[in-house]
């Protein structure tokens, strides 16, 4: 099929590649031509396993190609609309400017019979008002929506084999539009849901604040387990076993950051008080409330390895972004620890594998090294806040011979305690005893 993605960020660069390694001839269309000669050359603007690879075969064949002029697009079928919904500059709902100006961009190109598919997070009721606006401005062409799952790091596989697909619809010829353009997941069997426009918007901020608060969960545990000499992670592993709860997203930590989960749950707070219906989500609050505090904690924590301050400390931070296999800082804990140990007087000493660039262009006021063993190298603290591979292999016994204080702070318990406290080191996790 000829299909056209308005809105080449993480969503967007990933879907547009997706679908040219389904066969559709793609194009991508972004404002910003530094985003556009990168995919064109085939250089994924980003960090993202396996992208690189499906982009430069896609540019390569032609099936996929990228501009920054909409009219580029008025050939095509099916146009995804994938821009960026941020956080209001001023409030915690979510910023529309980029879908409306997209969707106003891209209507008066629709060819007969086309169909705008809306891939972005947004609040529910503005699939609803877009279609009543693309009744009266073009009755020919009809509106999707159908929300993106996709993780970061996991963000190609997650596109190409999605656990699910929805579609929210105003009539019935849409869906199978849609259907051909996931013809290779409907026929692997993937679960596909065809329902209205509201129920498909919640869908994606229901998951979402739902996954949100499971990590909260397990968190506000790990309070109540440092309160009580309990662990956490044992408790995880068992309430785990409990298929009605299940094992994933139950650890505990400094808590979720990046560009989705903290800006959905405050959007979605936000439209249900505009709803007149705030009470329903009041508990999202304090599920943002508990995961701020985690920054805290570790950040506690910290001072008290350090008896009491961090001034003039030197303190190795082991990760900037948000989660491993991405390069992203948006809302990290990782990141937010580092800053505040910075804002008391520490000698803070942060690496990461992928991103350090991101890092520095938000903080440059912290030190940055690419190697892991320079920042460990002469360290009184050493604080792990993301979990890459790398550290959570480290050696209990080498990294002792490297730092000045055997002090460790593992902020996304991953590590082996007991290993780490044989070495002679002061091991501390998020309520672990
Ligand atoms: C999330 C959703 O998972 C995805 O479905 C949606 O489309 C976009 O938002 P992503 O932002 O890539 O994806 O990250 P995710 O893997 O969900 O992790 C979010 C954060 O939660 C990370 O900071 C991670 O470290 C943290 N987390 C996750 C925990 O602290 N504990 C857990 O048990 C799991």
């Amino acid at each position: 099929m000829r299909i056209s993605v308005i809105g080449c960020g993480y969503l967007g660069a990933v879907h547009a590649s997706a679908m040219a390694e389904l066969g559709h001839d793609v194009v991508g269309i972004d404002v910003d031509p530094a985003k556009i000669a990168a995919l064109a050359a085939g250089r994924p603007p980003f960090f993202e396993p396996g992208l690189a690879e499906i982009l430069a075969s896609a540019t390569a064949t032609g099936r996929l190609r990228f501009s920054a002029d909409i009219a580029d697009a008025a050939d095509a079928e099916v146009h995804f609309l994938a821009v960026g919904t941020p956080q209001a500059a001023d409030s915690n709902a979510a910023d529309l400017r980029f879908v409306d100006a997209a969707f106003e961009a891209v209507v008066p190109h629709l060819a007969e019979g086309a169909l705008i598919v809306g891939k972005s997070t947004v609040p529910v009721g503005t699939a609803g008002r877009l279609a009543g606006r693309l009744a009266e401005l073009a009755p020919h062409a009809s509106l999707v929506w159908n929300p993106e799952f996709l993780r970061e790091g996991y963000a190609v596989r997650d596109t190409l084999e999605p656990d699910r697909l929805v579609y929210g619809v105003g009539d019935d010829h849409a869906a199978s539009v849609l259907d051909q353009v996931y013809r290779a997941a409907i026929e692997a069997g993937t679960p596909r849901i065809v329902t209205d426009y509201a129920t498909a918007e919640l869908v994606k901020v229901a998951a979402n604040a739902f996954l949100a608060t499971k990590i909260s969960f397990i968190n506000a545990m790990s309070e109540i387990a440092d309160a009580t000499g309990a662990d956490v992670t044992a408790l995880a592993d068992a309430i785990g076993h409990d298929a009605r709860i299940g094992r994933r997203f139950l650890n505990a930590g400094v808590g979720f950051g990046g560009g989705c989960l903290p800006k959905d749950i405050r959007a979605f707070t936000a439209r249900a008080e505009e709803l007149g219906r705030g009470e329903a989500l009041a508990f999202l609050r304090e599920v943002d409330a508990i995961n701020l505090r985690q920054r805290q904690r570790a950040v506690d924590l910290a001072v008290a390895a350090l008896d009491g301050s961090v001034h003039r400390k030197r303190i190795a931070v082991l990760g900037v972004t948000f989660k491993p296999e991405s390069d992203d800082v948006r809302d990290s804990p990782a990141l937010d620890v580092a800053v505040q140990l910075k804002g008391l007087g520490a000698d803070v000493i942060a690496t990461d594998p992928e991103g350090i660039d991101n890092a520095r262009a938000r903080h440059p006021q912290l030190d940055y090294v690419t190697s892991t063993r320079e920042a460990l190298r002469g360290a009184d603290l050493v604080v792990l806040v993301t979990e890459w591979r790398e550290y959570r292999a480290l050696d209990p016994v080498e990294t002792a011979r490297l730092v000045a204080g055997r002090r460790i702070i593992d902020g996304r318990n991953v590590l082996d305690a007991d290993a780490w406290r044989a070495a002679g080191w002061e091991y501390r996790g998020i309520g672990r005893p």
